[in-house]
């Protein structure tokens, strides 16, 4: 239940705040107060373990000391330049290098994910041949709120779709197949389709996607299905432009989810789990790509946030916690205790349609019943709200709540959440 002092705050910014809070806001009614590790403490004193991991951002949990040390040690030194060049920027750079990927080595810095897709789409409109005017995206996708952004989300994000300029693919959405056939037996039709369709349009430039769809549902493609419309794109000179906002920085147990899928992409776009909540997101490239004369013209990247020294500091320090404590390890080895124990969730709840997922990142889709698999979004609701009141945070999407927390937790509060998460269940369900 929100405390007396939350619903005072909540009362007093009800007058001023415009309404379009994200669904989990609105339906939480919180007031965080403090972050430490994986715990948030609230207005009142209640307590969460923090499974949303911010929104999806607190990759070393909140206020994790080195990270807050860096941005203290940068705040006394430098706040904004434009895009000069600043003492650790080149380390950052290296950095950036040792994690991703030996192709993708040249970077441009920004401050949000949408912003990285823009940056995206200029560099591949800028590089293309005359013709190639158009943007491959797939069904279920989510890039971001700008307009460009908006122009590769074929579903409603808040205000109406603006699907315009975009080609559509089959995402491999298997619990809800968008062709009605069942794996094996459909020999992976949505990827020969969207083979397909790439081959038969020569105006197409470059294919953004989601090696994982995060909004639309965790969606984990079976395999084959990326290695084959990678080839496709390659043969026909489609750029690949994978969108990691979400899955990037190690989400998945790999650095980039497109390793573990088949895709050596030629951008990516990487923001929420770089810089442990301070506003930072990249665009990877290859450097054939990011150089190409016509995407490169003074100014291209530069813009009043971009790379700030800020975002600098709270990049390489997050990043290099990951890379010195080997998360990666860590959040293959969670992610397999995270789904054994959410299976084992899914046996006992039949509103519990389905749970996929990778590493640190899970979804449940909730269901009226089995047989029709009606979207419950009514279900999934009272579990998150339900969860909240017994300390457990997690991310509500319509009928689907994710599951995604920091790399840092230990298995005890692992376990404890999904007891949470688990009497949330039966509260709800039973
Ligand atoms: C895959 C993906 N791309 C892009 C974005 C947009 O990022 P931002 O909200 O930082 O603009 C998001 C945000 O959730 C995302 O999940």
């Amino acid at each position: 239940m929100t405390g007396r002092h939350q619903l005072e705050r909540l009362e007093r910014e009800a007058r001023h705040l415009a309404p379009g809070a994200s669904q989990e806001a609105a339906a939480g009614q919180r007031v965080f107060a403090e972050g430490d590790g994986p715990v948030l403490t609230d207005l009142d004193g209640n307590q969460y373990l923090d499974f949303a991991a911010g929104t999806l951002t607190q990759s070393l949990g909140h206020g994790h000391p080195e990270v807050v040390e860096a941005l203290i040690a940068q705040a006394r030194r430098l706040w904004n330049v434009h895009d000069s060049a600043t003492p650790d920027r080149a380390a950052l750079l290296e950095l950036l290098a040792r994690l991703l990927p030996g192709h993708l080595d040249t970077y441009a810095l920004f401050s949000t994910g949408a912003e990285v897709i823009e940056a995206a789409l200029r560099v591949v409109l800028a590089g293309a041949e005359p013709g190639r005017n158009r943007i491959g995206a797939m069904r279920g996708g989510f890039h971001g709120k700008t307009m460009g952004a908006r122009m590769l989300v074929h579903w409603d994000v808040g205000h109406q779709a603006f699907a315009g300029n975009s080609v559509l693919g089959y995402s491999p959405y298997c619990y809800r197949c968008p062709l009605e056939l069942t794996r094996p037996t459909c020999q992976l039709r949505c990827a020969s389709l969207v083979r397909r369709h790439i081959a038969g349009k020569p105006n197409v430039s470059a294919l953004v996607f989601e090696p994982v769809l995060g909004a639309g549902g965790v969606i984990v493609p079976p395999p084959g299905y990326w290695e084959q419309i990678a080839d496709a794109c390659r043969a026909n000179g489609v750029l690949l432009v994978a969108d990691e906002v979400l899955t990037g920085g190690g989400r998945t147990g790999t650095f980039l989810a497109c390793e573990q899928f088949g895709v050596e992409p030629d951008l990516v776009a990487l923001a929420k789990g770089l810089a442990s909540g301070f506003p930072f997101a990249v665009l990877a490239g290859r450097a054939d790509v990011m150089r190409h004369p016509a995407a490169s013209e003074p100014g291209a990247h530069a813009s009043t946030f971009a790379g700030n020294p800020l975002g600098i500091a709270a990049a390489r320090a997050t990043l290099g916690v990951i890379e010195r404590d080997r998360l990666l390890e860590r959040v293959r080895a969670l992610g397999e205790r995270l789904g054994d124990r959410l299976s084992a969730l899914a046996a006992r709840f039949d509103h519990l349609g389905d749970v996929r997922g990778v590493g640190l990142l899970y979804g449940l889709e909730f269901v009226t019943d089995r047989q029709s698999r009606s979207p419950a979004p009514d279900i999934a609701r009272a579990v998150y709200t339900t969860a909240l009141d017994l300390g457990l945070r997690v991310a509500l999407g319509g009928h689907i709540l994710r599951i995604a927390p920091p790399f840092t937790l230990d298995e005890a509060l692992l376990d404890e959440g999904l007891g949470l998460l688990e009497r949330a269940l039966e509260r709800v369900l039973l």
